[in-house]
């Protein structure tokens, strides 16, 4: 059995997707759902999909050892931040290395580091009147954004592309290809 936990702060689409796409396999697990949201809709959604989700606060996260401590507990093969817009703190990373995978709403090295979620990338892509961008999965290090590229898939714009046109299209090929690239990381 593989156990997966994942981190999440907003509406937890791609949590809801990466579920679905283990639904039918025993040997995958979503452990859990950590967040540091307490409002946010991935908690909805994991009542509904029979996700345990977990709520922490900044300073469980930054302060404490608790976060570390739950996680050593679950024992994850992987941790993947989906939609998790804190930094993960170096504790963490040092003590699950190559075992923490994000997922960008842009091609990195462009539109990454802080501030750079969200809708904020897809602003800022419209604003510079990009011709593609895309989606980027990276192990996770000490600095945002910057970790071991694992994948990275393009989509064109076209210039009556809004912002939320071009978000729409960059979580379409997040549903295409992160369940995927976490299916063949897991047994790879
Ligand atoms: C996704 O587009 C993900 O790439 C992005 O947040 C969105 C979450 O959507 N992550 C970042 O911006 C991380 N810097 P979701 O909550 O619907 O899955």
């Amino acid at each position: 059995m593989k156990r997966i936990v994942l981190f999440a702060s907003g509406s937890g689409s791609n949590v809801e997707n990466i579920s679905n796409y283990f639904l039918n396999n025993s040997e995958v697990k979503i452990t859990a759902v950590l967040t540091n949201k307490s409002d946010a809709k991935v908690i909805e959604r994991c009542n509904r999909l029979n996700i345990s989700a977990l709520y922490f606060n900044r300073h469980a996260f930054y302060k404490t050892d608790c976060i570390l401590d739950i996680l050593k507990n679950m024992e994850p093969d992987l941790i993947i931040l989906a939609g998790f817009l804190l930094k993960v703190p170096e504790k963490l990373v040092k003590n699950f290395p190559n075992k923490i995978v994000n997922i960008h709403p842009a091609l990195l090295p462009k539109y990454g580091g802080k501030g750079m979620y969200g809708m904020n990338v897809h602003n800022a892509v419209k604003t510079n009147n990009e011709q593609e961008t895309g989606i980027t999965i990276h192990y996770v290090n000490e600095n945002y954004d910057e970790g071991a590229i694992i994948k990275q898939a393009k989509t064109q714009i076209s210039v009556t592309d809004s912002a939320t046109d071009i978000a729409h299209k960059v979580h379409e090929l997040e549903y295409e290809h992160f369940p995927q690239v976490i299916d063949q990381l897991l047994h790879g």
